[in-house]
């Protein structure tokens, strides 16, 4: 069998310190006014785009594409912060095919996974440095830092799982995470009561 050149080995080099790896393919950055559906207080995000409309999260992509098959990496970079009292996220996605998991690896920081099916079932994983959970097929995922700085995952996922951000658009998760006395806490998100 002759081998194209995509079919040979690769590496990437990740920084642990940066939280990236080089080479990276894709880049996006989301702001404040990239969420501004998905938090409670509508005010808040007014006053945060209006004032430096701040970077929440940039995420950076390689794809390991051969002629057979299309695994890839992501690693997220989510600053610290709030908007009113409700964390800084990211978006949050189910995977558009049905059969697709995906591994997280948390490098840096402190937070939480959310993750909920389409039925109503919702887990949450409290994350450290060191947390590496696997999120099965069919179950959206949203990481959430409530940490004092950046908190850093890695994800491992194929191409083809693809991104369906239909109903987390349309209602968020199940529940939020805000700052109550200080502290992190889960509360029911009103808008899908
Ligand atoms: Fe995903």
């Amino acid at each position: 069998m002759t081998l194209k050149k995509e079919d040979y080995p690769i590496r990437v080099q990740y920084d642990w310190e940066m939280g990236e790896f080089f080479p990276k393919e894709k880049m996006v950055q989301r702001k404040v006014s990239d969420l501004a559906m998905m938090f409670h207080d509508q005010a808040a995000v007014k006053a945060a785009v209006t004032d430096s409309d701040p970077l929440v999260y940039e995420i950076f992509y390689y794809g390991f594409k051969t002629s057979k098959s299309d695994m890839a990496l992501g690693t997220t970079r989510i600053q610290p912060g709030k908007v009113g009292d409700e964390y800084y996220m990211t978006k949050g996605h189910f995977h558009e095919a049905e059969d697709q998991p995906e591994i997280y690896f948390c490098v840096k920081g402190e937070g939480y996974l959310l993750m909920e099916t389409r039925d109503g079932e919702f887990e949450a994983h409290e994350w450290t440095a060191g947390t590496i959970s696997h999120i099965p097929p069919m179950w959206a995922h949203r990481v959430v830092n409530t940490g004092k700085g950046p908190l850093v995952f890695v994800a491992s996922y194929h191409l083809s799982a693809g991104h369906d951000y239909g109903q987390i658009e349309a209602g968020g998760f199940l529940k939020r995470v805000v700052e109550r006395d200080g502290k992190a806490v889960l509360v029911l998100n009103e808008a899908r009561k």
